[in-house]
């Protein structure tokens, strides 16, 4: 068994606490799934193209025993425990879990009843795959209790299934495979059609580097209908060229409808960034894919119309006080924003980043140094 994260590690140690007192008994292992950054390849995993995410060193972690009925228990669930004598129609924080049991049962591999106690400290509701998370570490469990050692490819579309058609949310698979599948130290470009990936070294710190992460801490507005749009105006876009998917649109495509012709430009040259964001890491250069970045966030901005103020206010400001490259990550319309800069200025990047929101009277953003750090396992 691999070490566990530091943090996962400590994060474990207050799941095994919760799971004590609210159980009166200790569970029989404890698993952490990490939330996620997408460096860039935004909103091009439901179109077959590529992504290119790192794991987070934020965990949700789930303690966990085999029972005779299902209790759900979560630090962030008001305290109260969820009880089902069966896992159908389950709703609000603890979905998560019990779809991903409806999602195994359905796949094939069998999982009884089990008590969980969940914690995590993936920040919610800021773009960072905190429900993905719950999803991931709630599966490595049930798999380990009940014995089943279900390839990671497979299990982040075990996961995926739960969020769309228990949780009911439209979503990619970005977020599920970033958490179980990405390697402490690298990003990891991924070809969304059939789930291959390379573990692209994301060497920060050698060249004096630092990625920021910056948490609006502005509400998700629309986020949902919104995010269904982009998917029906993609669908819409395939039929026109005759394409299954916007991922064998020929790169000359255009469309006559304006709107349709900017979706397609952006997952055209979206998908061009990512191929080109890892050909420069692998050339050995992590300042080099600053101008790659940047130019995502435009093409997001205007093309496919899923930034907020709060995030092109971050992103200008980063990009101002002298960011190599900046762009939001993860679905849009709120959440966070990355910007990639020198070690040495990430202070004043910072001071700036904040000084801009209350300019604009936007909330004050969060702001934090993130690590590519060790994807899904367990801690014990
Ligand atoms: C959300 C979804 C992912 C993906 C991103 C955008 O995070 O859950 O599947 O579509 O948005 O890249």
């Amino acid at each position: 068994m691999p070490t566990p994260d530091p943090n996962a590690a400590e994060l474990a140690a207050i799941a095994d606490e919760v799971f004590r007192t609210q159980y009166g008994s200790a569970p029989e292992g404890i698993w952490a799934a990490p939330g996620r950054v997408n460096l860039i390849g935004e909103h091009t995993d439901y179109n077959e193209g590529f992504v290119m995410p790192f794991a987070l060193p934020f965990y949700a972690v789930a303690a966990a025993a085999k029972s005779d009925t299902w209790e759900f228990h979560s630090t962030y669930g008001g305290g109260q425990i969820v009880r089902a004598d069966s896992i159908d129609g389950v709703e609000g924080w603890a979905a998560y879990l019990a779809g991903v049991a409806w999602a195994m049962n359905e796949s094939g591999y069998e999982v009884g009843p089990a008590r969980i106690a969940l914690h995590s400290d993936v920040p919610h509701g800021a773009g960072l795959s905190s429900s993905a998370a719950l999803e991931c570490a709630t599966l490595l469990a049930l798999s380990g209790l009940y014995g089943h050692d279900i390839d990671r490819t497979e299990a982040a579309r075990i996961a995926r299934k739960a969020e769309n058609e228990y949780v009911g949310a439209p979503t990619g698979i970005l977020d599920q495979s970033a958490s179980l599948l990405c390697t402490e130290g690298h990003a990891m470009f991924m070809d969304c059609r059939d789930l291959s990936r390379e573990q692209v070294p994301f060497r920060l710190a050698d060249e004096g580097l630092a990625m920021l992460v910056i948490d609006t801490d502005a509400p998700h507005r629309h986020a949902d209908g919104e995010y269904a749009a982009r998917r029906a105006d993609c669908e819409q876009a395939a039929r026109l060229l005759d394409v299954e998917f916007l991922r064998d649109a020929p790169v000359d495509a255009t469309l006559e409808d304006d709107r349709l012709n900017r979706r397609l430009r952006h997952i055209v040259t979206e998908n061009q960034r990512v191929l080109d964001t890892a050909a420069v890491l692998k050339s050995g250069s992590v300042a080099g894919i600053g101008e790659l970045l940047t130019a995502s966030h435009a093409s997001m901005r205007d093309d496919y119309e899923i930034s907020s103020v709060e995030l092109d206010s971050a992103v200008d400001a980063a990009l101002g006080a002298g960011a190599l490259g900046a762009r939001m990550t993860g679905g849009g319309f709120g959440g966070s924003a990355i910007a990639l800069v020198e070690a040495s200025a990430a202070p004043k990047i910072e001071a700036a980043v904040i000084e801009a929101a209350a300019a604009a009277s936007l909330p004050t953003p969060r702001v934090f140094v993130a690590r590519a750090a060790q994807g899904a396992h367990r801690v014990r």
